[in-house]
């Protein structure tokens, strides 16, 4: 069933959180790792990535309920990555989803852990027996999410971010750092949910390329909401990027021209779908969140 469009996000939050809030029990002597994981995974996320997932797979009759665990595999992969993003020898910030960061209140190794804890946790949900999908195509999901969230992907444009920082660079290398930061992990999160319908290879193609254009979208309002907004509207510090000299897209061409970029490039995503003959509501207003958030 469809609800109000309204509360769409909200919905498959909530749905999320309850899948997730009994995702991890604690385990003995390891208590205080799976406190810490919980702490950043339990903290108040959008959860952006995992309701695409589910809008993906909804707008073609898949029950929400049927990919619950791949959804919380995309948003635990997430969150480790900002467990990581936020330490002190990457970006070093105190404060995430409005509350201090993880090694902050659990030290960096514990903090270190519970990203660790979480990338490996994603793989565990996403490969549990028991899903209600074939297993070779159960097999192409996690195929998917450790090329998306690795060294090809994820982990790389991390890697060069990070490199850059303080440096030099051109818009081609901004877009090469967003491009895998950023959006890989949620075109990996629109492809995933693809694969639980059967969808051709062309419609699953023109899928991804409209994952990949979101993403990148989504990367560019990140930068861009880095300079408008205040720390108590992110949740996090604002005016972070030209503090620690990052390659963003307003740097080279302005936050007007960046947020133009933005919505030019979620159009030539949506017009794959079009291409295509895939129309979703569903995602049409994830998408709108996109471009028009306060965090
Ligand atoms: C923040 O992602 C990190 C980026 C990749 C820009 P979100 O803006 O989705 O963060 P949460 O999940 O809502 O905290
Ligand atoms: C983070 O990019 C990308 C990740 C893979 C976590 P940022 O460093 O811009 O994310 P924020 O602004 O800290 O959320
Ligand atoms: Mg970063
Ligand atoms: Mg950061
Ligand atoms: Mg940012």
């Amino acid at each position: 069933m469809i609800e109000d469009m309204s509360s769409y996000l909200d919905t498959c939050k909530q749905e999320l959180n309850e899948y997730l809030s009994h995702a991890l029990t604690t385990n003995g002597l390891a208590a205080k790792l799976y406190e810490s994981m919980n702490y950043s995974l339990m903290a108040d996320g959008k959860r952006l990535r995992p309701a695409l997932l589910m809008a993906t797979a909804e707008t073609f009759g898949v029950s929400r309920r049927d990919v619950l665990p791949a959804a919380a595999a995309v948003e635990m992969i997430h969150c480790y990555s900002l467990i990581h993003d936020d330490l002190p020898c990457m970006d070093d910030d105190n404060l995430r989803r409005g509350q201090p960061t993880n090694h902050v209140v659990y030290g960096e190794a514990m903090a270190l852990l519970a990203g660790d804890g979480l990338l490996t946790e994603a793989f565990r949900q996403l490969s549990q027996p028991g899903l209600d999908i074939p297993a070779s195509r159960q097999l192409k999901m996690v195929h998917i999410l450790s090329s998306r969230a690795g060294a090809e992907g994820m982990v790389g444009g991390q890697a060069v971010d990070i490199e850059r920082t303080g440096g030099q660079g051109s818009l081609a290398d901004v877009e090469f750092i967003h491009l895998h930061k950023t959006a890989r992990l949620i075109q990996a999160s629109i492809e995933i949910g693809a694969l639980f319908p059967d969808l051709s290879d062309a419609q699953w193609s023109a899928l991804s390329t409209y994952g990949e254009s979101l993403g990148l979208a989504f990367q560019m309002i990140d930068d861009v909401l880095d300079v408008t907004r205040s720390t108590e509207e992110l949740g996090k510090t604002a005016g972070k990027d030209e503090e620690e000299g990052k390659l963003t897209y307003p740097r080279f061409i302005g936050v007007e021209e960046t947020k133009r970029l933005a919505e030019e490039t979620i159009q030539a995503g949506q017009q794959a779908l079009r291409d295509n003959g895939i129309s979703s509501p569903l995602l049409e207003e994830l998408q709108s969140m996109v471009l028009v958030r306060s965090r």
